[in-house]
């Protein structure tokens, strides 16, 4: 199907799903060779790296660990301002080498964030591994060592990714129309 219904939007298939595996196999090879002898950490962010996370270390074929984490969004008492809070952290990340799992880096403001708050356990190294990056609208400086896909700057669904809850089984990626 070349057009879907999510809600109330309509979306136009941009990214099928053989173009979405070849992608990460060839990011998992990369992965194969720079981590060999290093058992790396992978770190997937929830809800929306699950399926990415799941085709990724399918193909990651070296001796590795995967934890799941998730950033909680909530409101602080007395504070205006949303707070975002790392939860699912696992014990004895120092002395690793992470591997950032993330759906998409867009802003990038997210992802800084998960740096920050990762930097402070002490791990050997961390890099990111995203599916898909927009380069037009990240605004901070981050080095994005593994990226899948880059996009433009367009609304999208699928493969993970959501539309008001909706969408992320979705086996290919749709653009907003
Ligand atoms: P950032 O902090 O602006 O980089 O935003 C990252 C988060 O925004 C991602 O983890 C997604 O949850 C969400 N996001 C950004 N762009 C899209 C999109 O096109 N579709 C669905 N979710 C998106």
């Amino acid at each position: 199907m070349d057009t879907i219904t999510v809600k109330d939007k309509q979306f136009r298939l941009s990214i099928p799903e053989a173009r979405i595996q070849a992608a990460i196999q060839r990011e998992a090879e990369r992965i194969n060779k720079d981590y060999e002898g290093r058992e790396p950490l992978f770190l997937a962010v929830l809800n929306g790296a699950f399926m990415f996370a799941a085709d990724l270390m399918r193909n990651v074929s070296i001796p590795s660990e995967i934890s799941f984490v998730k950033l909680a969004s909530y409101e602080g008492m007395g504070t205006t301002g949303k707070v975002k809070s790392l939860i699912g952290l696992p014990e004895g990340i120092r002395g690793r080498h992470v591997v950032i799992v993330e759906d998409i880096v867009d802003t990038g403001l997210t992802m800084l964030h998960l740096l920050e708050t990762l930097r402070a356990q002490e791990p050997a190294s961390i890099s990111v591994c995203t599916l898909l990056l927009k380069p037009e609208k990240l605004q901070v400086d981050l080095d994005i060592k593994y990226c899948a896909l880059e996009i433009p700057n367009e609304f999208i669904v699928g493969y993970g990714l959501d539309y008001d809850g909706q969408g992320r089984n979705l086996r290919d990626i749709y653009t907003v129309v």
